[in-house]
């Protein structure tokens, strides 16, 4: 019979089993350890057997000290487990990732055209002065378009508008409007004075497109009226547009001229900085028969009015020659202003 262990022995084996079972590499490996070291037939059980030769108190101090050694090493084990077990749950979490970012190359992100540029920017400066802005349809009544208008049936001036018609009613009797003057009407006929109103939009004439005309364009038109609105208001309304619009180098003048609708016309100009003139548009005050035309006593009411080209205006605006530019799409024209 082999030499009883000692507590010594005992010690030894304890930490022996600890560091190799804290050394384990792998799962599997800390598996196999663990039955060779912990399991019934290992080292430390082999001193449980060998126990039952010694006399009781030598078998209690011994006994006690296989027990601690088996609680450190079954301790060691179970911490070896649960690193490894992470490690390995963390290789594979790594491993089934699903990488569901994407890569997003910003858009290339375009702009308003031109026009509309111009369109809302002049929008944006009347609405600043305390007007409204009012919209009428692109299709239009003969009425509205020059009748109300103070062009009656074989006016001259309704020769001036190469008109293009729609056939739709009685011949003649519905267009495409051929200016955005026929807005000044609707708003009349639709609500009291005081009318401060601008409209902007589309209209059409019977045009060859060439480097100041297009066959489809877009006018601003702008009515005010009032009780006792004068020529004074018109003209200083003008300047203040063209200030709040071009900046303060800028002036404006007006021409006496003729259009139906107004009594007495004018024609507006600004001046640019270096001296220059550039012919906008087309103003004057209400005439009498047009407000009757809207429902409104000229007796009680005066008005003014005035209209211009937005395109025109856009094409001074970038400093572009050629207004067809503006309607061909080509990106890289547009994509520069
Ligand atoms: N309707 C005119 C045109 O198309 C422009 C115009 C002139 C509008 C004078 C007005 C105005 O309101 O008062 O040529």
């Amino acid at each position: 019979m082999s030499e009883p262990p000692t507590i010594a022995d005992v010690r030894a084996a304890g930490d022996d089993a600890l560091a190799r079972l804290s050394a384990a590499p792998t799962l599997d490996e800390l598996r196999s350890l663990g039955s060779e070291l912990l399991g019934k037939r290992g080292a430390l059980a082999g001193f449980k057997q060998r126990l039952g030769s010694l006399d009781p108190d030598a078998r209690r101090t011994l006994g006690q000290a296989v027990n601690d050694a088996v609680a450190k090493a079954q301790a060691a084990h179970d911490r070896r487990h649960r690193e490894l077990a992470a490690d390995a749950r963390r290789v594979q979490l790594e491993a089934e990732r699903l990488d569901l970012t994407e890569v997003v190359i910003s858009p290339r992100r375009g702009h308003a055209h031109l026009v509309t540029q111009a369109w809302e920017r002049l929008e944006d400066v009347f609405v600043g002065m305390g007007f409204r802005v009012a919209e009428g349809p692109e299709v239009e009544t003969d009425f509205h378009n020059f009748e109300a208008l103070n062009m009656g049936v074989g006016h001259p001036a309704r020769s001036e508008f190469d008109t293009l018609f729609v056939d739709f009613g009685p011949p003649g009797s519905t267009v495409l409007r051929t200016h955005t003057s026929p807005v000044q009407i609707r708003v009349m006929q639709s609500q009291p004075p005081p009318i401060y109103i601008v409209a902007p939009g589309r209209v059409f004439r019977r045009d060859t497109p060439d480097a100041t005309h297009m066959p489809v364009f877009h006018q601003i038109e702008g009515l005010v009226v009032d009780r006792g609105i004068t020529f004074a208001d018109l003209a200083g309304t003008i300047q203040a547009f063209t200030e709040a619009f071009f900046g303060t180098g800028f002036s404006s003048r007006l021409r006496p001229s003729y259009f139906p609708f107004t009594e007495p016309s004018a024609e507006f100009d600004i001046q640019r900085p270096d001296g220059t003139w550039l012919e906008l548009g087309g103003c004057g005050m209400v005439h009498p028969n047009v407000l009757r035309a809207g429902g409104i006593d000229p007796e009680e009411f005066t008005g003014f009015a005035f209209g211009f080209g937005i395109d025109r205006f856009g094409k001074e605006w970038a400093g572009i020659d050629d207004l067809r530019e503006m309607f061909t799409n080509d990106i890289r024209f547009l994509e520069q202003f």
